[in-house]
């Protein structure tokens, strides 16, 4: 046989060597569980605070859904965890969220668009309601407070991605920003708070 035919031979056994360990590979992944994404991975820093702003009122309404009939603008159902940062989840923190309605106006006469929850036993929340509008000097955003039982307040705000005025809001946090999608209803998004435990 010449030196570059079996060369050739040489090589191509090489690519199916490749090829069989790659199929293997394959079939060893494929045997196995997939496991869900940690949203949280072994240990997380705590969520950055932010200001409060100007319309925070204390009191509002125990309810996980802020719309009321009437209401104009695009709902929202935001959902995610309160978690330690050693990603353990809080049960029965309290969530309590305020934000500006379809044109960018508080309520600050009565508790539109204001409300509190809890976390569930397993640390989630669900909070529907309606995309805020954009106000003048800031991009979109909600107000939060966040506090594990008997633990200190987490005074923060969420973001949404691609907003144009992000990048000219001095207060707005790429860290801060949830995930958004498109819904049947809507909007879906999603956000993890990360409490610091050891602050009273
Ligand atoms: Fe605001």
């Amino acid at each position: 046989m010449p030196k570059t035919s079996r060369r050739e031979v040489l090589k191509a056994a090489a690519g199916l060597s490749a090829l069989a360990a790659i199929v293997r590979g394959s079939r060893a992944a494929q045997a196995q569980p997939l496991r869900p994404t940690p949203s949280c991975p072994g240990s997380s820093p705590p969520t950055e605070r932010q200001t409060e702003g100007p319309y925070f009122k204390p009191d509002s309404p125990l309810r996980a859904s802020l719309l009321e009939p009437g209401m104009t603008g695009t709902k929202i159902v935001v959902t995610g965890m309160v978690l330690s940062t050693a990603c353990q989840p809080i049960a029965r923190a309290l969530i309590d969220v305020w934000h500006a309605d379809d044109h960018g106006d508080y309520d600050n006469a009565g508790f539109r668009l204001r409300g509190h929850q809890f976390t569930d036993d397993q640390g989630r929340y669900r909070l529907e309601t309606i995309v805020p509008g954009i106000y003048v000097g800031r991009t979109r955003h909600f107000h939060v407070k966040v506090q594990a039982p008997s633990r200190s307040v987490l005074t923060t705000q969420l973001y949404f991605p691609g907003e144009a005025v992000n990048a000219r809001d001095p207060i707005f946090s790429r860290d801060l920003v949830m995930q958004v999608s498109d819904a049947a209803s809507g909007r879906a998004a999603t956000f993890d708070f990360v409490l610091d435990l050891g602050r009273r």
